[in-house]
């Protein structure tokens, strides 16, 4: 068989730990030929892509990033990739086509399938907000990188008896802040799904302070937002389309914070540190686990589905179901610690 894979949307630890194992699995295992796009859709859409053996795949177990490069296409484009690739796969020969990415890649993916071709899709993002799929590879590994800069700030915090405002990833949903905030043992965790009150969050910090700690650690979703009325607007920068963007959250809160308490606040946004380097062992397994499933789907011809954790077991769903809705935080995990806000 002729089998294309591509990486799409933002990288994410482990992307090569999946190309590996699809290729040991098809080319060593199987006799597969398989085909690797170059930049994500964008190379389906310029007809950009290479052949991976055995040899391109060695040594790339523990590599961060993506050895077939990344990009995220805006709608209009991602139409145009879906489009053409109906005609790049019959001239091809591809008998499969693979796309490892998140949300919007799996979108995509979804249209290829339903126009008939056939698709398998294997799901990421460090987000873990993925409807269908118990964990995402990368998620593991965004958790640490998370915890361990936490587990760090708390001393420095303590030394000079600060409040520290760390704004982890996370657009839509707050696990990331939820689970690195629960291991670094963060006094407020903020995430997208419940907006927070600036008040409880500035009574806590006082209170501590009143028992004698020695400092304040909240963990804070790129994506949470304050209660209505709970913060003053403040107006953010115009960007070059002319749209409002605002500065980061974790920024905002720690301003806010200094103001109201007279106490130093130290925003730390981790930023894109949390999505690169080495995937842990756990998503350097789930990664391997994935791409051999994925290949073993398409050998059954199981098309118009994606690769999904459930348990300890790696089932094929439904790409609708990946994509049908994100996995947000549900209110059990959030009453799970007293921190979230
Ligand atoms: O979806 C994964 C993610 O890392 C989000 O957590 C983050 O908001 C976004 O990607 C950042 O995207 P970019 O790399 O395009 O800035």
């Amino acid at each position: 068989m002729r089998i294309g894979v591509l990486t799409a949307g933002g990288d994410c630890p482990g992307l090569n730990a999946v190309i590996r194992s699809i290729v040991h699995r098809a080319v060593a295992d199987r006799n597969d030929e398989v085909i690797g796009f170059e930049d994500g859709f964008k190379g389906l859409l310029e007809g950009r892509y290479r052949t991976l053996d055995i040899d391109s795949v060695a040594g790339i177990l523990a590599r961060g990033g993506t050895i077939l490069g990344s990009s995220r296409l805006e709608r209009d484009r991602l139409r145009e990739a879906c489009d053409n690739s109906e005609e790049l796969i019959e001239r091809l020969a591809l008998d499969a086509l693979i796309p490892i990415g998140g949300e919007g890649t799996l979108t995509a993916a979804r249209m290829l399938a339903d126009a008939g071709l056939p698709v398998v899709g294997v799901p990421k993002t460090i987000d873990n907000d993925i409807s269908a799929t118990d964990r995402t590879f990368g998620f593991d590994t965004a958790v640490g990188v998370a915890t361990e800069a936490m587990d760090r700030l708390k001393t420095t915090a303590e030394s000079h008896q600060r409040v520290m405002v760390v704004e982890v990833m996370g657009r839509h949903a707050g696990w990331i802040a939820l689970e690195a905030g629960m291991a670094a043992g963060a006094h407020a965790i903020c995430i997208p799904e419940r907006p927070f009150q600036v008040d409880d969050l500035a009574k806590m910090v006082e209170e501590r302070f009143a028992r004698r700690k020695r400092f304040a650690l909240i963990c804070v979703a790129e994506g949470a937002h304050p209660a209505e009325g709970s913060m003053p607007y403040e107006k953010g920068v115009i960007d070059q389309f002319g749209h409002e963007r605002f500065v980061g959250i974790g920024n905002r809160l720690a301003v806010e914070l200094e103001h109201r308490l007279g106490k130093e606040a130290k925003p730390v946004i981790l930023g894109h540190v949390q999505r690169g380097g080495t995937p842990t062992a756990y998503d350097r397994v789930l990664a391997t686990r994935f791409g051999w499933h994925a290949v073993e789907a398409v050998h059954r011809g199981e098309f118009g589905r994606m690769t999904a954790l459930r348990g300890t077991d790696i089932e094929m769903v439904p790409l609708a179901d990946g994509v049908s809705e994100l996995k947000r935080v549900p209110q059990d995990r959030m009453d799970e610690t007293e921190a979230v806000f």
